[in-house]
């Protein structure tokens, strides 16, 4: 009899002492956080983070983040300066990464941050991923757990859908709450908008937009494998619409223009369009404000191909 892989766990005790055994094994394992699923290894094990890097396909100069249990593991990996303590104090846990100098001599692989003298650092809010990284006792590098230039998971169905016997086990504790990858800052700048928005961070988001910031930020990422057309009012013959507001779809993000609760549902739709019938995807226009900057965001990338 040929085992089920990937494995996909709920997540519970067995589940965490499972994925514990691979990550202390220099293995790799699918797990939720409250932005997307992520894709973990130990970050201080070379050749556990070359495991990401092969089931991703990722490139390999672009960097990952590395997830910590609380500010003060963080600390002891990256120089914080009073504007990076305070974000950390107000937004840590939760999808905020900080990208700050490495301090020497941390054990952190040189592949996570791909020989740069900076680090990503995130401490996420998720019950599963903290458990992981308590119970495991390791820094874990994890980028989205999808092949690369594809739709980031929020289910542990895109996960295996994506990777499928690539990795070998998948926590899953249900769909993700805040559906985009997190906001990153750093030296003052938003490098990637996200679920916390620029208003909220009091910095400027006159930075982002299609030109390539955080070094990861290739203006392909995210894409659908269908073409996708932005700011659609109405579907063509062809075409699956995803609505939004008083746009009505195949599909509809909010009925009430709820721009959180679009973002939450953003990716699952894009994944649902891609195995539809019809060969293109069309999306109604969505406000710039708020999290919406980062869902705009989103969407430029897919539609760039
Ligand atoms: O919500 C998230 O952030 C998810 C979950 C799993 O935590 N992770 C995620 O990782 O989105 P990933 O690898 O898909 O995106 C990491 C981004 C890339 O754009 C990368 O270039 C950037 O972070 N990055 C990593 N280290 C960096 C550094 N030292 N300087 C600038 N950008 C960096
Ligand atoms: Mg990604």
């Amino acid at each position: 009899m040929t085992a089920q892989i990937p494995r996909i766990l709920p997540l519970g005790e067995a589940a965490i002492a499972e994925a514990t055994a691979l990550i202390h094994a220099g293995g790799i394992v699918a797990v939720p956080t409250e932005t997307v699923y992520g894709l973990a290894a130990d970050a201080t094990n070379a050749e556990a983070v070359a495991c990401i890097y092969a089931a991703k396909d990722r490139p390999s100069f672009n960097p990952l983040i590395v997830h910590l249990p609380d500010r003060e593991s963080a600390e002891r990996i990256a120089v914080f300066d009073d504007a990076a303590l305070a974000l950390a104090e107000r937004w840590w846990p939760g999808p905020l990464t900080l990208v700050l100098p490495l301090r020497p001599n941390t054990g952190i692989a040189g592949l996570v941050t791909a020989g740069l003298d900076t680090i990503a650092l995130r401490v996420p809010a998720h019950r599963a991923m903290q458990a992981l990284l308590r119970v495991s006792g390791r820094p874990l590098a994890a980028p989205s757990a999808n092949a690369s230039n594809a739709i980031s998971p929020t289910r542990a169905a895109h996960v295996a859908a994506s990777l499928g016997n690539r990795v070998p086990l998948i926590l899953d504790d249900g769909p993700t709450t805040a559906g985009l990858e997190s906001t990153i800052v750093g030296n003052g700048a938003i490098l990637r908008p996200g679920p916390i928005t620029a208003e909220q961070l009091g910095l400027s988001a006159a930075s982002f937009g299609l030109k390539v910031t955080a070094p990861g930020q290739l203006a392909t990422h995210y894409a659908p494998a269908k073409p996708l057309r932005l700011d659609a009012t109405e579907r063509q013959d062809d075409e699956w619409l995803i609505g939004f507001g008083e746009i009505a779809g195949d599909d509809t993000l909010s009925a009430t223009g709820n721009l959180v609760e679009a973002a939450a549902r953003l990716f699952d739709a894009l994944h649902r369009a891609d195995a539809a019938a019809p060969p293109r995807i069309a999306i109604a226009p969505m406000p710039d404000s708020g999290i919406g900057a980062a869902i705009n965001d989103r969407l430029r990338r897919a539609a760039h191909r």
